[in-house]
């Protein structure tokens, strides 16, 4: 299918009716479905689905950075360009396939690429839709280059959530984190969840594998697994920041939260011919099937 601008987007489906939507834009998943048909990502009314813009919601992929620290922009440019779709991927690991339905994505440094990050890189985004609903993605960056290269990677994942007042966040309790809205401080997390009431951007450091985002009123908790990603970036603009952004609407912040898996306080080092690889994997519950805390 195409995207509202005529770009090409995969569709994956398993056979109990989930699907997931990936647009050839930015490798952007844009759409993730579960049996019932509901939608489990956020995307903004507002979104503008014309490269180089990226798209506001779903999971826009971070890469060379994230964050804004180097001369390149903001997030990287992974997310505003084409990639092209692989059609003789390598098959999955033996043990890693139980019917899913998959498409590997390709992007490889162009000219255009290497003016603003002089590193050939080769990097190939696996998404797949399980027999159970979950959501993978793999994500693999290859150095392809003279020299080693360095980088910051995340993938930026906009929950669709029912009431952003009655979402918590389970698995980051204790934690330090760095505070965006404070000039990074460092702060150590002393709730026991964390909950929502104003702005939040913080990047939580060297967190567990498995994090918990609870939707209290839709009785729905969004597991999300992730390996090679020690960080995790929460997110929400509130009231002001909102009405500050072109491509996201005044109130829709109080139906989204970002919760990124990310490797960001410790850049990625990877030698000619080396291979990095981080996995995030989304499930969608029912609450009532959790485990109480
Ligand atoms: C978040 C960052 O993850 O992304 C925020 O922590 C930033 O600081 C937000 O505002 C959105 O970024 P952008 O570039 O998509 O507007």
């Amino acid at each position: 299918t195409k995207d509202w601008n005529g770009i090409d987007q995969v569709v994956l489906r398993n056979p109990h009716g989930a699907s997931a939507q990936v647009s050839l834009h930015g490798a952007q998943v844009t759409s993730w479905r579960n049996e019932q048909g509901e939608e489990l990502l956020f995307t903004s009314s507002k979104a503008i689905f014309k490269p180089p813009k990226a798209i506001r919601g779903g999971i826009p992929i971070c890469f060379p950075q994230f964050g804004n620290c180097a001369s390149l922009e903001q997030h990287g440019f992974a997310k505003n360009k084409i990639w092209t779709i692989d059609e003789n991927p390598p098959p999955f690991p033996p043990n890693d396939y139980h019917g899913k339905s998959f498409v590997d994505l390709l992007l490889k440094s162009t000219e255009e690429e290497l003016k603003c990050w002089p590193y050939s890189f080769e990097f190939r985004l696996r998404v797949s839709l399980g027999a159970d609903g979950d959501l993978t993605l793999i994500s693999r960056v290859r150095n392809i280059n003279g020299k080693p290269f360095s980088f910051s990677f995340a993938y930026h994942t906009y929950l669709l959530v029912s009431d952003i007042s009655e979402v918590r966040i389970e698995g980051l309790e204790t934690l330090d984190y760095l505070d965006n809205l404070c000039q990074k401080e460092r702060f150590t997390e002393q709730e026991d969840a964390v909950t929502f009431e104003s702005e939040v951007d913080r990047v939580y450091l060297r967190c567990p594998n498995v994090i918990a985002v609870l939707d209290h009123e839709r009785k729905r908790t969004y597991m999300i697994r992730k390996e090679g990603l020690p960080d995790v970036v929460v997110w929400n603009p509130w009231e002001k920041k909102s009405k500050s952004m072109v491509d996201f609407g005044d109130e829709e912040y109080k139906q989204m939260l970002c919760v990124n898996g990310a490797a960001m306080e410790k850049p990625i080092t990877l030698k000619p011919g080396e291979e990095w690889t981080g996995r995030l994997e989304l499930s969608a519950v029912p609450s009532s099937f959790c485990i109480e805390h």
